[in-house]
C-alpha cells in the first residue's frame, strides 16, 4: 500500500510518499519545505505568514514527491488535520480534500502527535540494529512492542503517551505550562539566540563542551568555572514528583533571573556556552528522570521519543544510555534525526495504521481542529 503523508500544521510544508507492505516501510520520498528562515526573523512562527507561505509551496512540494503529471500512484491520502495552527492546517487539508475527491483514494485523519510516535516506524531499532543487514529507508513493522511509552517533545507538546497497541493512547503524563522545545525557544530568547532555539542551545552547548578539556569556558571569569561545571545551578522542576507531569516555565524564570545577575560582572558571549549547557541539562534531566519513573510503572515493552526536541543529541545520548544502565531487558528506539521535527513520512507511517483498519474520512467530512488532543 503507498500512502502519500501531507503536512501543513505549523511552518514545514511537506509531502511524502510511504510503502508499507505489512512487513516493512519504505520512504520513498519525504520533501520538506521549510519557512524557518522567513519566521526567524520574528522570533518565532506568524500564523499569518505561515498559511501564507504554505499556499505557495505546497503544490511545488507534492509535484516534487508525486511527479509532475502524477506518475507515482498512490493508494491511500493521509493528512494531520491537527493540533496545529489552524490557517497553515486548512492549506494541507483543503488539499487533500480534492486529491482524494479527485483520484477517488481514501483518505486518512490523523493527529499530527500520533503521527509524531509513528516516526519511530520509520527507523531501524536499536536494540537489534546490524549496520551491515541494514537496508536504508526499509524497517520491519514488528519492531516495536506493546505496551510502549513514548515521551513526545515538541515545539507544543510535552507528553508522556502509553501506547497499548496501534491507535491505543493513553496520556500518562503532560506540562501543566510550558513544553519543552518551548522552553527550549524562550530561554534562547533570553541568551540572544535566534529561532528556533532548540538547535541554537544545543550548539552553544556543544561549544562549552568542546572547550573543557583545556579548562577555560570561554572567558568566564577564573574561580567561577568550578562552580559552573559541578553545581546544578538551575532548578530541575518536578523532577522528583511522583507523578509524570511536568512544568517548564519556572525554569524559563529562573533562566532570567539569572542571566541578569551575572550580566552584572559578565558579557554575553561569555556566559552563553556554559548557561545553554545547563539549560539543557535540566530540561534533559527531567525528561529523561520522568521517562525511566513512568517506564518502569507500566512494565512496558518499548520505550521512545517523539518530536522535535528528541533530535536533541543529548537527549538521545541520555535516553540510550538510561535503557542500557536501568531498563536493559527493554526495547528502545528513537526516529532518525530527519523524522523528528515536522515531516509528512511520519503522516503517511501513521495513515499506514488508519488504513489498515480502513478508518477513514470521507473527503465531504474532512475537516481540522487545531486543539486536537490524542
Ligand atoms: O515537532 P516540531 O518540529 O514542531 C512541533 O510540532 O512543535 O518541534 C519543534 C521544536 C522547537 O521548539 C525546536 O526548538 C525544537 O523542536 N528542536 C530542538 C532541536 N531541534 C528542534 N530542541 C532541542 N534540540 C534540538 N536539536
Ligand atoms: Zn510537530
Amino acid at each position: 500500500m503507498k500512502i502519500l503523508g501531507i503536512e501543513t500544521s505549523c511552518d514545514e510544508t511537506s509531502a511524502a510518499v510511504v510503502m508499507g507492505d505489512g512487513q516493512s516501510f519504505e520512504v520513498q520520498g519525504n520533501i520538506v519545505s521549510s519557512q524557518i528562515k522567513i519566521h526567524a526573523k520574528y522570533g518565532g512562527v506568524v500564523p499569518e505568514v505561515a498559511a501564507r507561505k504554505h499556499l505557495e509551496a505546497i503544490l511545488p512540494v507534492l509535484w516534487a514527491v508525486l511527479g509532475e503529471k502524477g506518475q507515482k500512484q498512490i493508494d491511500v491520502v493521509a493528512v494531520a488535520s491537527g493540533p496545529g495552527l489552524i490557517t497553515s492546517l486548512l492549506v494541507g487539508n483543503e488539499v487533500a480534500r480534492i486529491l482524494s475527491y479527485l483520484s477517488k483514494k481514501p483518505l486518512a485523519r490523523i493527529n499530527h502527535i500520533e503521527a509524531h510516535i509513528y516516526a519511530n516506524w520509520l527507523s531501524p531499532i536499536r536494540e537489534i540494529r546490524n549496520p551491515k543487514s541494514e537496508i536504508r529507508n526499509k524497517y520491519p513493522i514488528s519492531n516495536i512492542q506493546f505496551p510502549a511509552l513514548c515521551l513526545v517533545v515538541s515545539g507544543g507538546h510535552t507528553e508522556l503517551i502509553l501506547m497499548r497497541g496501534h491507535g491505543k493512547y493513553k496520556v500518562v503524563g503532560e506540562t501543566r505550562d510550558d513544553a519543552a522545545g518551548e522552553c527550549f525557544d524562550k530561554t534562547a530568547k533570553i541568551l540572544g539566540l535566534g529561532y528556533p532555539g532548540g538547535p541554537a542551545i544545543a550548539a552553544e552547548a556543544a561549544r562549552f563542551m568542546a572547550c573543557l578539556p583545556v579548562g577555560r569556558v570561554h572567558g568566564l571569569p577564573a574561580g567561577r568555572q568550578g562552580s559552573w561545571l559541578m553545581d546544578k545551578l538551575l532548578p530541575r522542576p518536578m523532577m522528583d514528583s511522583p507523578d509524570f507531569d511536568f512544568s517548564f516555565s519556572g525554569l524559563k524564570t529562573a533562566v532570567l533571573y539569572m542571566v541578569r545577575d551575572l550580566l552584572k560582572k559578565n558579557k554575553m558571549e561569555e556566559i552563553r556556552p556554559a548557561m545553554a549547557r545547563e539549560i539543557q541539562e535540566a530540561i534533559v534531566d527531567v525528561l529523561i528522570a520522568k521517562t525511566l519513573r513512568a517506564a518502569k510503572k507500566y512494565n512496558v515493552k518499548t520505550v521512545m521519543l517523539a518530536g522535535g526536541v528528541s533530535a536533541n543529541k543529548r537527549l538521545r545520548e541520555r535516553f540510550v544510555e538510561m535503557m542500557r544502565r536501568e531498563l536493559p531487558n527493554t526495547r528502545y528506539q528513537m526516529p532518525d534525526t530527519k523524522y523528528c521535527t515536522d515531516n509528512a513520512a511520519m503522516i503517511a507511517a501513521a495513515g499506514y495504521f488508519h488504513a489498515i483498519k480502513k478508518d477513514f474520512t470521507p473527503w465531504q467530512k474532512l475537516k481540522v481542529d487545531p486543539n486536537w488532543e490524542l
